[in-house]
């Protein structure tokens, strides 16, 4: 297992969009499970492929308390919701940063399986919030584009600063 480099906001590549899986093949597998290795180390509750650079439609996610119900979410769609609710949010891309967003308090969602097989599943409360999260990042989109402008601004200064730090202090690679 790899524990993949998790993109870090304002990284460009975190507003690409994910294909298709049609191919459930090793590469796959390996990505899925490279995933979730990286989501529990982080230690994160959910994890998506835009995030860590695999170009498939893939989401890991494990809201559980012993850490032991990893959920495999391949071309995931929300088909149904229901109500609304206010959770704090963060994410592995946004580390030490943390806001509330309104969500649906609950979702039905269809997704395949590792072996390619289709199900739906429903999900509410944190559950609901994590796999609503996780499919924005399939299509690019980040939990900070539901804040005003004004607070998005703010956040992607102090987010820009932070990486031009990080720059200055990396080593020098020849
Ligand atoms: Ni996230």
């Amino acid at each position: 297992m790899t524990a993949l480099k998790i993109l870090i906001y304002p990284d460009p590549r975190l507003r690409r969009v994910a294909q298709p899986v049609v191919d459930f093949n090793d590469e796959i597998r390996q990505d899925v499970q490279d995933m979730a290795h990286t989501m529990y180390e982080a230690p994160g509750i959910g994890l998506a492929s835009i995030q860590v650079g695999i170009p498939h439609s893939i989401v890991v996610i494990d809201t559980s308390e012993n850490k032991n119900d990893l959920k495999v979410l391949i071309n995931p769609e929300i088909i149904d919701r229901e109500g609304e609710q206010l959770i704090e949010e963060g994410c592995l891309s946004f580390p030490g940063y943390f806001t509330e967003i309104k969500r649906s308090k609950w979702i039905r969602f269809r997704a395949q399986n590792l072996d390619g097989a289709h199900y739906e599943m429903e999900a509410e409360d944190i559950f609901a919030v994590c796999v609503q999260h996780e499919i924005d990042h399939l299509t690019g989109k980040l939990f900070t584009d539901y804040l005003s402008r004004l607070k998005n601004q703010r956040i992607r200064k102090q987010f820009e600063k932070a990486a031009k730090l990080r720059r200055r202090e990396s080593p020098v690679r020849a």
